[in-house]
């Protein structure tokens, strides 16, 4: 930033990313890069004795860009969370399998069912298993618990 900016105006915006970090442009694109990592990591891993119903754990946080006037997680991060959690479920357990077969990941559809608040600047785990599948589709279950 020039030098002739007044230190306020510099903390005031500096302030404002900060809060709004995770729906800053290209927030949710960066986010996805260690996910691709770890595809790319584990792409010899062929999990052959893995539980295939074994669930993945994925972590995060409720931060200031996630609350609605409620002052909980709003409903529109749950779709953006579970994309992501549904990125590392993949990466840790068919990272095998997609790197070989150049997989393209397309969600069909998504149910969704809030049965408790996530409240402010606590941290949560989103729980990805397979429960079953067709010829086409595998169908996911998900199930979020906060600590
Ligand atoms: C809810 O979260 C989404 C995604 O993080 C964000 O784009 C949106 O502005 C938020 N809505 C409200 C009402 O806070
Ligand atoms: C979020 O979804 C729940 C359950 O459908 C609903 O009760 C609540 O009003 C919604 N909140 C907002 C801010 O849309
Ligand atoms: C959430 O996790 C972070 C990092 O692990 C920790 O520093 C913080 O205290 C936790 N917050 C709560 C509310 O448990």
């Amino acid at each position: 930033m020039a030098s002739n900016v007044p230190i306020i105006i510099k903390s005031f915006f500096f302030i404002l990313i900060l809060l709004n970090i995770k729906s800053f442009p290209l927030a949710y694109h960066i986010r996805t890069v260690p996910l691709i990592l770890e595809t790319f990591k584990n792409r010899n891993n062929n999990n052959e004795d893995r539980d295939l119903f074994q669930a993945t754990e994925s972590t995060y946080s409720v931060l200031f860009d996630d609350l609605d006037t409620n002052r909980h997680m709003n409903n529109s991060s749950y779709n953006k969370v579970l994309d992501h959690a549904r990125g590392h479920f993949f990466a840790a357990s068919f990272a095998n399998y997609m790197w070989n077969h150049k997989v393209v990941i397309m969600q069909k559809s998504v149910l969704m069912i809030f049965n408790h608040e996530i409240p402010p600047f606590s941290n949560y785990s989103v729980y990805t298993r397979i429960l079953t599948w067709d010829q086409k589709w595998l169908i996911l279950t998900r199930r979020i618990i906060y600590r």
